[in-house]
């Protein structure tokens, strides 16, 4: 127990927020890639064997960043806890809890990266964008597909193709997903959707463990 909370930095806002050798490798990577490969969609494709050796080990992730969150502003339950944060916003991991039967709103990211399942199982419905996006009030989406994840499979995101999902959990404990993606995800202004009134609306969903900048808006 006393070893556990050494890992942790409860008022830490950015750096390693869990400093484990598995999340530092993993950052470093990223940083080597972000600095030598200038094509989003190469370096996302190298960093791939990092984020899965990543998602393949154990005994990194805090319990309760595997946890569900109760006054989440994602809603539902559903936890997000930053475990990576750079200062300058280029660079977030962070891991995603939906309890049981929980899903999240219709969301979109605006940044690249890998997304994974650590724990339990995930279905992501992706969404194609039908209009020009040039009201930021409406979209005109459709279904474009579903997928199912177990744990340790994992998906690129390289905005703005598939930039638009939701996710829900099927398992019967709480999924557990990480995301590694070039912004701060969960304090930058993004957008939530009702895929079925168009309605779109500026969304921050922000950290269960760390707060956002007041600027960040
Ligand atoms: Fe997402």
């Amino acid at each position: 127990m006393f070893m556990c909370d050494l890992r942790r930095h409860e008022h830490q806002a950015f750096g390693f927020l869990v400093d484990a050798p598995e999340i530092r490798a993993l950052v470093d990577e990223a940083r080597r890639m972000m600095a030598g490969i200038a094509d989003t969609v190469a370096r996302v494709e190298a960093l791939k064997p990092a984020f899965a050796t990543l998602l393949a080990a154990e005994g990194w992730l805090p319990d309760e960043y595997a946890s569900p969150d109760l006054t989440s502003g994602m809603g539902s339950g559903i936890g997000q806890y930053a475990l990576y944060r750079a200062e300058d916003g280029s660079l977030t991991l962070f891991s995603l809890v939906i309890p049981a039967g929980a899903e999240t709103p219709v969301h979109d990211h605006l940044a690249g990266g890998l997304v994974g399942v650590y724990r339990g199982r995930q279905q992501e419905t992706i969404y194609r964008r039908r209009d020009d996006g040039r009201d930021e009030t409406k979209a005109v989406l459709e279904i474009s597909r579903t997928q199912a994840m177990d744990a340790g499979e994992f998906y690129s995101l390289v905005p703005p193709l598939d930039d638009i999902h939701f996710v829900k959990t099927l398992s019967d404990q709480p999924s557990v997903s990480i995301h590694l993606l070039a912004n701060d995800t969960a304090c930058v202004w993004r957008h939530r959707f009702d895929p079925s009134t168009g309605d779109v609306k500026a969304f921050r969903s922000g950290y269960s463990n760390a707060p956002c900048p007041p600027d960040a808006a």
